[in-house]
């Protein structure tokens, strides 16, 4: 108990020099059983989220983290090739769960349950009314008919998530990040834009996703960004339509004569706003310093945080293979650079981690001769929040609520529905650690 004790001051005065999460130095056996394995389900407040270490993870050695947003309809699951990728290069990924019923789980992103907004409907008059399935948290009699997604406080859902996590793992909280897909990628500017969430990240990475005309907010804190749009994607497209009520405004096509459709903030509005709010210039230039296989990027160059367009030859996919490695790449590339955030907590964070080092040695010695009786104590223990599942691969997964990755890669649709669907991604084959195929396991309603 004095063990723990010390132990959680010594976690305190790392945090307090700002660089560390309360994870670090607590040897958790909850966690160290998962040393070595892939993924481990954390069931929070009806959200199924998957949390996957990094390789090699020692509960000293802090950690970046990627908090991981699935698109409209998709589940934590859709983040395996991306969390598999990232264990690899040594970062811990978090793949969140948002909110609504089974199959239509949603963030409340960029404007999705808010139209009209300043630049007034986010959808043509006439759209698909999706607002029915998400009647538990919206007040749908407000709806303009372009309502399509949970009205719930999203970035509580990635607040509440980070805030477990990092009291689990050792987490390096300078590289604290948001990736998503889709609706995904609204939540990223939603999270980098909201006062509550903004300032615990370094920066954000939005997979062929933007808000809505109007929803476009500046960050809340300095944040890098990695925007990649899909150069044939008819749900979010890259570029502004001419048809489109007003300058900058991207459309979705459906069909040629398709008189329905959601209005988004096309590429280059999104990117230059998010350039010139950090000091930098309104146009990119191609430096492709990210780019990887299919993606080619252009860099803001000058702006006081790395901002980056990049386009792929693809449609509306999340999983593929080459924005992973994009998208990861820039993460890794921003780590250990000076100018995020402040450096002179180094130095008191090592002088922190001595101690709680100096801490965990003299537990171990102490431990020693109260060993047994612990075991005793653990064994009638309860676990924590982890649901506690053999699991090895992922697609074991057995715990309540949580499918196994290849049920959710062959679930069945949702109904059809008559109208041209918000941005429902395609996915490629879920199965942990098999590579993405385009154009596998497609899932829009119509
Ligand atoms: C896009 O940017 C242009 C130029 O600043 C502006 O006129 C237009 O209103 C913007 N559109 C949107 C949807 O933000």
């Amino acid at each position: 108990m004095a063990c723990r004790r010390l132990l959680a001051v010594a976690a305190v005065a790392r945090v307090a020099a700002g660089a560390v999460s309360s994870g670090c130095g607590v040897e958790s056996t909850d966690i160290l059983e998962y040393v070595g394995m892939e993924s481990l389900p954390l069931a929070l407040d009806g959200h199924n989220h998957i949390l996957t270490l990094p390789q090699d993870y020692d509960y000293e050695t802090p950690v970046p983290l990627i908090l991981y947003m699935h698109g409209w309809g998709g589940d934590a699951s859709e983040g395996d090739a991306f969390a598999s990728t990232a264990r690899k290069k040594g970062i811990a990924t978090a793949a969140l769960e948002g909110s609504g019923p089974e199959n239509w789980q949603s963030w409340n992103a960029g404007g999705s349950s808010s139209s009209p907004g300043p630049r007034g409907a986010t959808c043509k008059p006439g759209s698909t009314d999706y607002c029915s399935y998400y009647a538990e948290t919206c007040e749908c009699e407000n709806s303009d008919g372009c309502w399509w997604t949970t009205c719930e406080d999203s970035t509580r859902v990635l607040l509440d998530a980070l805030e477990a996590v990092e009291k689990m793992l050792c987490v390096d909280l300078e590289q604290v990040w948001v990736a998503g897909c889709s609706n995904g990628a609204m939540m990223v500017y939603e999270a980098l834009a909201d006062s509550r969430s903004a300032g615990l990240f370094a920066g954000g990475v939005s997979i062929v996703g933007a808000p809505h005309p109007g929803f476009w907010r500046p960050p809340s804190s300095s944040a890098h960004l990695l925007g990649i749009w899909g150069l044939s994607d008819t749900t979010i497209p890259y570029e502004a339509s001419e048809d489109a009520p007003g300058p900058g405004v991207a459309l979705a096509t459906v069909d040629e004569d398709d008189e329905r459709g959601w209005y988004y903030t096309a590429a280059r509005n999104v990117t230059r706003a998010w350039s010139l709010h950090h000091g930098g210039p309104a146009a990119p230039v191609a430096t492709n310093a990210y780019g990887n296989g299919d993606v080619s990027c252009s860099t803001f160059v000058g702006a006081s945080r790395e901002t980056v367009e990049c386009t792929v030859k693809a449609g509306h996919v999340c999983g593929r293979a080459d924005e992973i490695e994009t998208a990861l790449g820039f993460i890794e590339g921003r780590r250990g650079t000076s100018s995020d955030k402040s450096s002179s907590s180094t130095s008191d964070a090592k002088v922190a981690t001595a101690a709680a080092v100096a801490v965990v040695v003299t537990c171990v010695l102490l431990a020693v001769f109260i060993v047994s009786f612990l075991f005793y104590r653990r064994r009638s223990r309860s676990r924590g929040i982890f649901e506690l599942v053999d699991v090895s691969p992922v697609n074991t997964l057995a715990a309540p609520g949580i499918a196994a990755p290849s049920v959710v890669g062959k679930r069945p649709t949702p109904s059809p529905l008559r109208g041209s669907p918000p941005p429902r991604a395609l996915r490629p084959t879920g199965a942990l650690l098999t590579p993405p195929r385009e154009g596998g396991g497609g899932e829009f309603p119509s």
